[in-house]
């Protein structure tokens, strides 16, 4: 650790924060979180600390989805630059326009939304839980917002629903081309290509598993391969070289989330020092977006 490592870890006692990290942070910022995971993951340990601060490394519909957690806690966001692009693809008042024309479909919202839109949804999901979230509900019908590309690999297990989808997408995720991968398979013929859901279907078609970040890294631990291609932001490798020591792995080109690297180590050291950036959401809304957030940690990952 560094000496700036070292005085944010000592502010996080003196202050009672903890910190939680999402597997795309970069290094530095992961080897200051108390907790790293994916989105299902870092909502269930939001909801479950018993730390006073949460500081939240990640972008800001996670550290939304922290704070509807624990309204009672300070969630603490520290870089307002961290947004999820995919996030602010949806809003409101758009998805209220499209619930009325399907009237009585339910609403599955990607975790990766706003709170105003989480209000207006019966359900979230995150990517270690979607297809068990969209097989729970008994409707035929169902309204899938933001991911266009998840929906659709949700939709490979449900064939007996109309999904219906927004036309919202992860910039970092569609970088991801069948060729590249194709090129590094040939280059790694040994590699299993693990990919994650927000991928193009054309890029799923060819990789071994589609997984959440966690389920990339329960998957690389317990799988008897050596060599990997990950299919996800370049990021999640530092966790992944750390915690399956020994195996090898390929980065796709061009798979950076620009939003996950706006944070700092300064930002985090500041955030504790000034209190900042407070994520303060309207009670209603909390009120209103725990409902989905609940009943998808609830029920569970399936990965
Ligand atoms: P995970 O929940 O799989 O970590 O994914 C979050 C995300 O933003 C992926 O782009
Ligand atoms: Fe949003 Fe995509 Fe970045 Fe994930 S990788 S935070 S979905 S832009």
């Amino acid at each position: 650790m560094n000496d700036l490592q070292r005085s944010i870890v000592e502010l996080k006692r003196e202050k009672d924060a903890i910190i939680l990290g999402h597997n795309y942070q970069r290094k530095e910022v992961q080897e200051i979180s108390d907790f790293l995971g994916d989105s299902y993951g870092l909502s269930v340990q939001a909801s479950r600390t018993a730390a006073k601060i949460i500081v939240f490394c990640g972008v800001d519909f996670m550290a939304e989805s922290a704070k509807i957690l624990n309204p009672e806690k300070v969630v603490l966001h520290p870089n307002l630059r961290a947004r999820c692009p995919m996030a602010a693809m949806v809003d409101a008042a758009s998805l209220k326009e499209l619930k009325a024309q399907h009237p009585g479909a339910p609403v599955v919202s990607y975790v990766n939304t706003s709170a105003e839109v989480k209000a207006e949804s019966d359900i979230c999901c995150t990517s270690a839980n979607a297809v068990k979230i969209v097989q729970s509900l008994p409707d035929k019908k169902i309204i899938f917002v933001p991911d266009t590309n998840l929906g659709l690999y949700v939709q490979r297990f449900v064939k007996d629903k109309e999904m219906v989808f927004w036309p919202g997408y992860c910039p970092t995720h569609v970088n991801i081309t069948r060729e590249n991968l194709e090129r590094l398979k040939e280059e790694h013929p040994e590699a299993e290509v693990l990919v994650h859901p927000e991928c193009t279907p054309d890029v799923i078609d060819v990789a071994d598993h589609a997984y959440s970040t966690e389920g990339i890294l329960r998957h690389v631990q317990t799988s008897s391969k050596k060599e990997f291609i990950i299919g996800t932001e370049e990021n999640m490798i530092h966790r992944l070289s750390k915690e399956a020591p020994g195996k090898i792995f390929y980065a796709v080109p061009n798979a950076t989330c620009p939003s996950m690297r706006e944070i700092a180590l300064e930002d985090v050291r500041d955030s504790l020092v000034k209190m900042q950036y407070r994520i303060e959401l309207p009670d209603d809304i909390i009120i209103r977006a725990r409902v989905p957030l609940e009943r998808m940690i609830r029920a569970g990952r399936q990965e």
